[in-house]
């Protein structure tokens, strides 16, 4: 081996750090991952940043480089904050950093765990949820962000104009979730998936989803499965939420259920995410599931425990599942001790969480 040489794996993971919260969480994540790694002498990280984001789309006319995606595709993964300033469109900010790094690497696999972590009083009464964890899969590629539509002025004139937003709903997207869905139900303590449409006011895609579902769920005899529809699931998540497991739904139903499931467990700065390409024909993308919150970015108060609980999800993903561990354990054991951030009722700032967080990798107590 020649001099320099890291004598342990590296792992090269891309870093969009993006707007407002973002970079101050994804700093927190980054420092956490290199405590993991200094404590199991595994493995080492090399990060590279892109400054991809708002301010780079003032300078350049988009949100990321023309080749961003090749760029992106030499990594072993990649760890994102979050996209979105006042200075731009949201929907051009959104489609031209974060859809488009999914879309554009099929990340079809949008994994979004809640978890009740103790000592945290979420908005639900019933305390017996603590420790709780469901798992909302989101269909990642298609549904309702398919991105198909147009506008047409036209003839009509001002305040006549249409709009199309199309949902593209096909047989292997469906399937391939679904099975992804099923596959991680079978690993689960709890084997059940609930199935999310609006099959009975949207009559083509949605009706296409549940007769997947329903041939799916014939090849995976071990895993109950039940549907719902998604006005009725929001109403279920809050008042009786109990034997949830596996929740899969359409690109825009498991957004909004998964973040109605962060807040449930106490704070939209606890989600966390995977955008997977499950194949690994190109890497998986790890974000919070919060955005870019420019109404408390720069002031250090961000919780940082989504994008922390992301890095695990990516040392999980890269075959570091005990270091993913010490970070989970890690969070559990700050939370319980009442180190906790201001969207949560404490006073901690980022920083001291993340000392908190870096103190105890690998000798937190499991709770
Ligand atoms: P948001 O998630 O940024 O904020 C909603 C509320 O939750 C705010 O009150 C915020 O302060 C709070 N919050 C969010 N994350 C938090 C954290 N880690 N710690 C403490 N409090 C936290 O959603 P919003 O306000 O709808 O959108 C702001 C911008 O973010 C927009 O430009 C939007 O397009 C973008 N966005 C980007 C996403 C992404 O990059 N994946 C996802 C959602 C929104
Ligand atoms: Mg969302």
């Amino acid at each position: 081996m020649s001099d320099g040489e890291p004598s342990v794996p590296e792992l090269s993971i891309a870093v969009v750090p993006g707007d407002g919260i973002g970079g101050e969480v994804i700093a927190v994540g980054k420092a956490v991952v290199e405590a993991a790694a200094a404590r199991s002498g595994a493995f080492c990280v090399r990060w590279s940043e892109f400054p991809w984001g708002c301010d780079y789309y003032t300078q350049h006319g988009r949100m990321m480089a023309a080749d961003g995606l090749d760029q992106l595709r030499r990594f072993d993964a990649i760890y994102f904050g979050a996209v979105g300033w006042p200075t731009v469109p949201d929907h051009i900010s959104l489609w031209g950093l974060r859809l488009a790094i999914c879309q554009g690497l099929d990340l079809w696999a949008n994994v979004r765990p809640v978890t009740f972590l103790p000592g945290i009083r979420g908005p639900l009464r019933n305390t017996a949820l603590a420790g709780q964890r469901w798992v909302v899969v989101r269909e990642n590629s298609e549904g309702e962000y398919a991105g198909m539509g147009g506008r047409n002025l036209g003839a009509r004139g001002r305040g006549g104009e249409v709009a199309l937003e199309t949902a593209l709903f096909t047989d292997v997207g469906c399937e391939r979730i679904m099975r992804y869905a099923f596959d991680l139900a079978l690993a689960r303590p709890v084997r059940h998936v609930t199935s999310v449409t609006k099959s009975n006011a949207q009559r083509f895609g949605m009706v296409l989803w549940d007769e997947v579902l329903e041939r799916v769920a014939r090849d995976y005899p071990g895993v109950t499965t039940d549907r719902c529809l998604v006005d009725a699931m929001a109403a279920r998540m809050v008042l009786e939420p109990e034997g949830l497991s596996v929740v899969v739904a359409s690109n825009l139903h498991a957004d909004i259920l998964s973040d109605l499931g962060s807040a449930l467990a106490g704070s939209l700065g606890l989600g966390c995410s995977a955008n997977l390409n499950p194949e690994r024909r190109a890497p998986s993308m790890f974000e919070p599931v919060h955005g870019s919150a420019p109404n408390i970015a720069g002031k250090g108060i961000a919780n940082p425990i989504g994008a922390v609980a992301s890095a695990a999800m990516l040392l999980d993903h890269l075959g570091y599942a005990t270091e993913a561990e010490w970070i989970q354990d890690a969070i559990r054991s700050t939370v319980a001790d009442g180190v906790i951030t201001p969207d949560l009722g404490g006073s901690s700032t980022s920083a001291e969480f993340r000392d908190q967080l870096v103190g105890r990798i690998g000798h937190a107590q499991k709770l």
